[in-house]
């Protein structure tokens, strides 16, 4: 990511962190569209899932220019999504559906150079936590 795309990533956040209960909901109904299937994962209470989910997106989005620092806690993370039920490819859904909760919580605020920001932000997330998800698979 570039920094200008981190700083980006960084400002939009800062405009939904504040309603995380809005965000989360947007992005599991929507999640839940894309792949009914899943739904069967969650098991707990949804409100608290959005926010832990958010809390965790936030101290994530805040530390983009570390890269290096939050990769430990990003695999084990990732780790803990295997005793979930959660596979690689179900992390294409989940982008789908958190970059559709991001836009629709900006509305007009939400650019082509956002969207590009955040492609980039989930991707490299979503690369770690894929990665470390298929090195705990091999023996
Ligand atoms: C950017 C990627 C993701 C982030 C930041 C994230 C974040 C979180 C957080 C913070 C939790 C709370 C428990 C914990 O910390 O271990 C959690 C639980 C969970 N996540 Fe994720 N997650 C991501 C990707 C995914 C994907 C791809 C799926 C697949 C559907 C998924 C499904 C789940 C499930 C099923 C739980 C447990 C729910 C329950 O206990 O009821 N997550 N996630």
């Amino acid at each position: 990511m570039t920094p200008a795309q981190i700083e980006l990533v960084q400002r939009s956040f800062a405009m939904i962190v504040r309603q995380p209960d809005e965000t989360a909901a947007l992005f599991y109904r929507r999640l839940f569209e894309i792949d009914p299937s899943r739904k069967a994962l969650f098991t707990g209470d949804m409100r608290r899932q959005g926010k832990m989910l958010m809390d965790t997106l936030n101290i994530i989005v805040n530390q983009l220019q570390t890269e290096s620092t939050i990769q430990p806690a990003i695999e084990a993370l990732a780790r803990r999504h295997i005793a979930y039920g959660v596979e690689v490819k179900d992390f294409t859904s989940v982008g789908t559906a958190l970059l559709w909760a991001i836009e629709a919580m900006l509305g007009a605020e939400f650019s082509i150079e956002m969207r590009k920001a955040w492609m980039a932000a989930y991707s490299f997330v979503a690369g770690i936590m894929r990665e470390a998800m298929r090195k705990a698979a091999t023996p």
